[in-house]
């Protein structure tokens, strides 16, 4: 028997169909990308998260040279802001990712890693997270949930 999952995500055309928040943390996004420590893959990826109360939080990649210590700019982002505002509703995050000095336009998508952490905090607040990839222009992609990107999601109700 051969069964079907179904996912959905929505094409923002460019830059100029976002609203004025989500133009703030594209910009930011943008912004904070600029500061990866990514001198071995000299691809850099910039996070911001939109926090419930306003605030916007961004991080970004940082690499090791022992290269599976280094840190995707999802995670930084997501570990910095429930080590500091524990509390916090996350309701958006942005993604945006390109190779140094390249002009690109394929939307980054989160790693799987970063999905699975992603998850444990939508399932922390009980509350999806809207998440929205990009690269430095062209068409961004939205999901309602992590779980449009992550389907079969392993999490704590099998524990
Ligand atoms: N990277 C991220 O920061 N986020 C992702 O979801 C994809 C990959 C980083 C990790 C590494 O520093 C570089 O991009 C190349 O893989």
């Amino acid at each position: 028997m051969e069964k079907e999952i179904k996912i959905s995500f929505h094409v923002i055309p460019s830059y100029k169909d976002l609203d004025e928040t989500e133009k703030k943390l594209f910009d930011a996004a943008k912004a904070v990308r600029e500061n990866a420590y990514a001198n071995y893959s000299n691809f850099l990826v910039g996070c911001a998260l939109l926090l419930d109360n306003g605030e916007i939080v961004t991080g970004s990649n940082q690499e090791n040279a022992a290269y599976p210590s280094g840190l995707c700019a999802e995670r930084t982002t997501i570990y910095w802001t429930s080590a500091n505002f524990p509390k916090a509703q996350i309701t958006k995050m942005f993604v945006i990712g390109a190779p140094r000095n390249m002009l690109s336009s394929q939307p980054i998508p989160p790693c799987g890693a970063c999905r699975q952490s992603i998850l444990e905090y939508e399932a922390k607040q009980d509350q999806p997270i809207e998440i929205y990839f990009a690269s430095l222009e062209g068409e961004i992609f939205k999901t309602k949930s992590v779980r449009d990107l992550l389907p079969f999601s392993f999490d704590s109700s099998f524990l």
